[in-house]
């Protein structure tokens, strides 16, 4: 626990997480709303939880004001709040979030071969370790299109390599491809994870294991959105079922981002449908909170850290 922030380092929920044999939830934070929404669940159902901001959240927000809304969250609540940078692609921004007390980074380069990506990785680790920040990496592709996060195909992560991947830089947690894409149209195909493969990687890597591209896209969500006039068409999620495998098999930590959007601006899309003569953000902003709230709670209860805070 860092005394002057109260947060705390991934590396601590993460290996109480697997301990426990549960995962904490990391939730993209683009806004206060997001953040507000958020820490309200966890606080709600006392869980850890890791408030994540990627580059693109960055240039949205500026990263003085997310770490400084995220710090007082920290300090205002009273569970374990990670400060984490999702998918950090430059040194700089690794760099700029440490000086203003991320308690934990990712250093993404899975798009470079295995070589360029362990050099990079390793570099990283060096930089955070001497701060006390813990470090996630990536190893394989997890596809899909957001914002910054850019569209790449699916290469699943190879257990073999894993091993080598971790001896070789140390990092603290590994994000692993077993199927799951970013974004609100996964498995073009299959509609399952690659258990086997991550039962194996398990059996060969110690640390806690991350699952990226995680979101559900809840069928009731989606109804609402079209019900008041979202186009999405074709849209599928992991099912809970497959979600509850992968931490039985390992996976500690789970990233969503898709579902707490499709929440946000389906919450949205009705108020203004049925109240097109109001005019202030906070009456239009509440009810997006409050079913962003809904579904981090039902994240929370699903991934087993409700208590765990
Ligand atoms: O994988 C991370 C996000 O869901 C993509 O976020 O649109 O802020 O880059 P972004
Ligand atoms: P989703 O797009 O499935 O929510 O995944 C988010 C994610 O992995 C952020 O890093
Ligand atoms: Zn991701």
């Amino acid at each position: 626990m860092n005394n002057e922030t109260m947060l705390v380092s991934s590396k601590e929920v993460l290996s109480k997480a697997q301990k426990g044999r549960y995962a904490v939830g990391a939730f993209n934070v683009n806004d206060l709303e997001m953040m507000q929404a958020i820490v309200a669940a966890a606080m709600k159902l006392r869980s850890p939880v890791i408030l994540q901001t990627t580059e693109g959240a960055i240039e949205y927000a500026g990263l003085k004001y997310l770490a400084g809304m995220i710090k007082t969250a920290a300090h205002e609540s009273k569970i374990p709040i990670v400060l984490h940078l999702d998918h950090g692609k430059s040194l700089n921004t690794i760099k700029q979030c440490i000086r203003e007390g991320y308690t934990s980074v990712m250093i993404d380069a899975s798009q470079y071969e295995f070589r360029k990506n362990v050099a990079v990785t390793k570099k990283v680790v060096a930089l955070c370790h001497k701060k006390g920040v813990s470090v996630e990496a990536e190893l394989g592709t997890i596809g899909g299109a957001e914002d910054k996060v850019e569209a790449r195909r699916i290469i699943l992560t190879d257990p073999a390599y894993a091993k080598q991947f971790v001896e070789k830089t140390c990092v603290d947690s590994l994000a692993v491809a077993i199927g799951t894409s970013h974004g609100a149209y996964k498995f073009k195909g299959s509609g399952r994870l690659d258990i086997k493969r991550l039962k194996q990687i398990r059996s060969k890597v110690k640390i806690p294991l991350v699952l990226h591209g995680a979101s559900g896209v809840p069928k009731d969500i989606v109804k609402k959105a079209v019900k008041y006039g979202a186009k999405l068409q074709d849209v599928s999620g992991v099912p809970d079922s497959q979600i509850q495998q992968a931490i039985k098999n390992g996976i500690c930590k789970i990233n969503t981002d898709t579902d707490l959007r499709l929440s946000f601006t389906a919450a949205e899309r009705e108020f203004l449908a049925k109240n097109p003569g109001e005019f202030d953000p906070r009456k239009i902003l509440n009810p997006a909170k409050q079913l962003v709230q809904q579904t981090v709670e039902r994240r929370i209860m699903l991934f087993g850290s409700a208590g765990k805070g």
